[in-house]
């Protein structure tokens, strides 16, 4: 069938089955006629995104006279504005002086929370709650629309298998399965069910592709990955985003097979637009066309028009599009076809988003007081934060701790706003984070707690200046670590419990924030060691925005509290489990290395042709001479203050036929002393295929409540698709044949079945 009739047959299906609604005609009435009326110039100046600066931005771009070019009709939209105010100033500036009076998109990234933010994603998604990552999502919403703006550049999805790579932080984790469920999340929440809502905005997924797979880890580096691994690992979260209805799409930094992704024509048009069927818009990342320039691939006007004939519609401000595209035009390199496809989808996002109804819909001077910093957001905040820590290790009972005790608070992050919010929290406010300090004061008024530093956060004076873009995130003290360390151990002395804070500043992660070294700082250390030896019980809270290498401090006698960086309520979310008001049951989403030569440690790795049994080591096997191949910790894997057992793992059915669905129940007992949730993970092995299977890969998982001595029956189903997988040709099959699943705690879970498909 040739395209056209293609057209025609669907046209007319979905005209019988009265989804070609009035409304979608009026849009694409609406848009037609607008474009009809644009000069060239015109529609070029709405594939312009720029950003005045004074505000938020990531690079050091700041563009130039804004108002007039917004006068002459040379923005598609703005970013680093916020504020009814302004931004109903910057609409008018485009409604009353511009010709064709076309609305601005009003972008920002709200990665984690607006003002009221979330604990960071990688946090967020430890606790494999999809409701509550919605609902943060929901809640960020209306507290951005409320500040006027209507677009956000988030989520971003990017499977991050390098904990060097400090952008790990700002995503779900390693995972597809589950990081495409949160992704999903997140879209759902962002913009709602319709985005002219005035409290909904358009997402972004981020950033397309591969962008979480640089090497080394280093940020913005190369990318090189064959399309097995690419379909199967890599892209489904992307697919993930588009089939949940994202509206927009950013492209990312790296090249894939040689070619940047803003340039990508296969990327952009072949398999977002063409496979998967993406309607929305694509922009690109902050400078990313020009950077193509240092990629290699020509001067500016060559690589935006390489860009614009890949398929992006939107240039982030680097002013590539709109200095060039009309040359390129004479020139025949670029056709105005092109030109007007580009601006048609931006027109379209803004007609999606109301603002052609209203362009002044998203700046509501009454909205802020009410709808930013709710007592209600900050509950929700307290909640996420308490459900995305993880209890990494328990020793000898110390957790949780007696209401009334004397606690030495101790170390560089227990009494330090700044470093509460995390990496990427452009919009929120460091100074109305609760440390822990006061959180413990607030939770336990009765315990007799006396906090001293102890130790920098980092003796290295480059490193803290390199931490200190946006603030003093590090601040090195002036007195000596000696001074420091010997106050820290008299509190220490005195108490009958040591409860240190330690770990990374909120920007040892982040953008260009990736390290090679992924231990504690050695000041950090020392003080560990040394408290350790005092003898009495202790606790360390570790604060991160990555899967650290704690081998040594695992070896110490101490229970350790992942707790990310945990946002605006940190405090009273870490002393709520802290002192048992609330017990952890967060799991990890990456997996935690021995050491940094370890990486890439994932749970779904595959067997190899030389696999070596349990964590000995064999010669002439896949191993290492000086490291077992297990890491740390597993991914899946986190404790709770009870514990649990699995038992009666039954499957429906031994054997099922192609396309049908199977469900695995599972007893999951609460056996400990405390009441408490658990995230039930099932994992699924397809035994033999036509391409080499990983070993185990995530399929289903629920969470669910145990009051102590409780059981309950849990019900995981495998759909059709969880069984596919893309082979050799990157078709989507299920092979016939045998198939194993184990359920349980977490990715080493050892709780078998199997199954044989058909
Ligand atoms: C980041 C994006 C972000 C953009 C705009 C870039 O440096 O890679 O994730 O959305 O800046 O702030």
């Amino acid at each position: 069938m040739n395209t056209l009739k293609i057209k025609l047959v669907s046209f007319i299906l979905l005209f019988g089955l009265g989804l070609f609604s009035v409304k979608a005609q009026e849009k694409i009435d609406q848009v037609e006629a607008l474009l009809s009326k644009m000069t060239l110039e015109e529609k070029i100046g709405q594939l312009n995104l720029l950003t005045p600066g004074g505000g938020i931005a990531t690079g050091s771009v700041v563009s130039n006279n804004v108002e007039a070019k917004i006068k002459a009709g040379q923005v598609g939209g703005l970013f680093g504005v916020a504020g009814p105010e302004k931004v109903r100033q910057a609409q008018k500036i485009a409604i009353e002086n511009s010709r064709l009076k076309i609305p601005l998109l009003i972008g920002s990234d709200i990665i984690h929370g607006y003002k009221t933010t979330f604990p960071i994603p990688l946090g967020t998604a430890a606790s494999w709650d999809l409701e509550l990552i919605k609902k943060m999502a929901e809640t960020a919403a209306k507290e951005a629309t409320a500040d006027g703006i209507n677009w956000n550049f988030s989520p971003m999805v990017d499977i991050a298998r390098d904990p060097r790579w400090g952008r790990i932080a700002e995503g779900a984790g390693e995972d597809p399965f589950l990081g495409s469920a949160i992704a999903t999340a997140m879209i759902k929440g962002y913009q709602g069910t319709n985005l002219k809502k005035p409290n909904t905005m358009m997402a972004t997924v981020k950033h397309l592709v591969l962008y979480g797979a640089a090497e080394g880890g280093r940020d913005y580096n190369s990318v090189d990955m064959g399309k097995v691994k690419m379909y199967n690992q890599y892209l489904p979260v992307y697919k993930a985003a588009v089939d949940a209805g994202v509206g927009s799409a950013m492209t990312s930094f790296n090249d894939i097979d040689g070619v940047p992704a803003s340039g990508n024509k296969w990327m952009i048009t072949d398999l977002l637009r063409k496979q998967w069927g993406f309607e929305g818009m694509v922009v690109s990342d902050y400078t990313s066309v020009n950077e193509m320039v240092a990629h290699g691939l020509g001067d500016l006007q060559t690589v935006s028009a390489l860009a614009l004939n890949a398929g992006l519609d939107m240039d982030m401000v680097g002013e590539g599009f709109l200095t060039t595209l009309k040359k390129s035009v004479e020139e025949g390199k670029v056709s105005e076809e092109s030109i007007t496809q580009a601006c048609r989808r931006i027109l379209t996002a803004k007609y999606n988003l109301g603002l052609f109804n209203d362009p002044y819909l998203y700046a509501d001077e009454s909205r802020p007081e009410k709808d930013i910093l709710s007592q209600e957001n900050r509950k929700l905040a307290r909640e996420a934060a308490r459900q995305s820590f993880v209890l990494l290790k328990k020793h000898e009972n110390v957790l949780p701790l007696q209401k009334s005790a004397k606690i030495a608070l101790v170390g560089p992050l227990a009494n330090n706003k700044n470093n509460m919010l995390g990496t990427w929290a452009p919009t929120g406010d460091p100074q109305l984070s609760v440390p822990v300090f006061e959180g413990f004061k607030n939770v336990a008024p009765k315990a007799k707690i006396k906090y001293a530093k102890g130790a920098n956060i980092t003796n290295d004076p480059d490193l803290a200046k390199r931490a200190n873009v946006f603030g003093t995130r590090v601040e090195i003290d002036e007195r000596s670590s000696e001074t420091l360390l010997n106050e820290a151990l008299k509190l220490a002395e005195n108490s009958d419990v040591i409860v240190a804070v330690v770990g990374e500043a909120s920007e040892f992660s982040g953008e260009a924030a990736s390290r090679t070294n992924l231990s504690l700082p050695e000041s950090q250390k020392r003080m560990l060691t040394e408290l350790s030896k005092i003898g009495k019980p202790m606790v360390i809270v570790l604060m991160s925005g990555r899967p650290l290498t704690i081998e040594d401090e695992f070896a110490l006698p101490a229970s350790i509290l992942q707790v990310w960086h945990a946002g605006i309520e940190a405090g009273n979310a870490i002393a709520d489990v802290v002192f048992g008001d609330y017990n952890p049951s967060g799991k990890l989403t990456a997996t935690w290395p021995r050491n940094v030569g370890q990486i890439p440690v994932y749970h779904s790795m595959k067997n190899t042709g030389r696999p070596i049994e349990a964590d000995n080591f064999q010669k002439f096997k896949s191993n290492y001479l000086d490291v077992v191949n297990t890491p740390l910790f597993p991914f899946g894997y986190g404790m709770s203050y009870t514990e649990f057992g699995y038992k009666n793992l039954k499957i429906q059915k031994s054997q099922i036929a192609q396309m049908e669905a199977v469900e695995i129940l599972v007893d999951v007992t609460n056996t400990g002393d405390f009441d408490g949730a658990e995230i039930v993970q099932l994992y699924l092995r397809d035994v033999v295929r036509s391409i080499t299977p990983p070993l185990r890969e995530l399929k289903g998982f629920t969470k669910v409540f145990l009051k102590k001595g409780e059981t309950k029956t849990v019900k995981l189903t495998l759909q059709p698709n969880d069984l596919k997988f893309y082979n050799g040709a990157l078709e989507f099959v299920a092979e016939p044949g045998d198939f194993e699943i184990f359920v349980g705690t977490n990715s080493q879970a050892e709780l078998k079945t199997s199954f044989k498909l058909n």
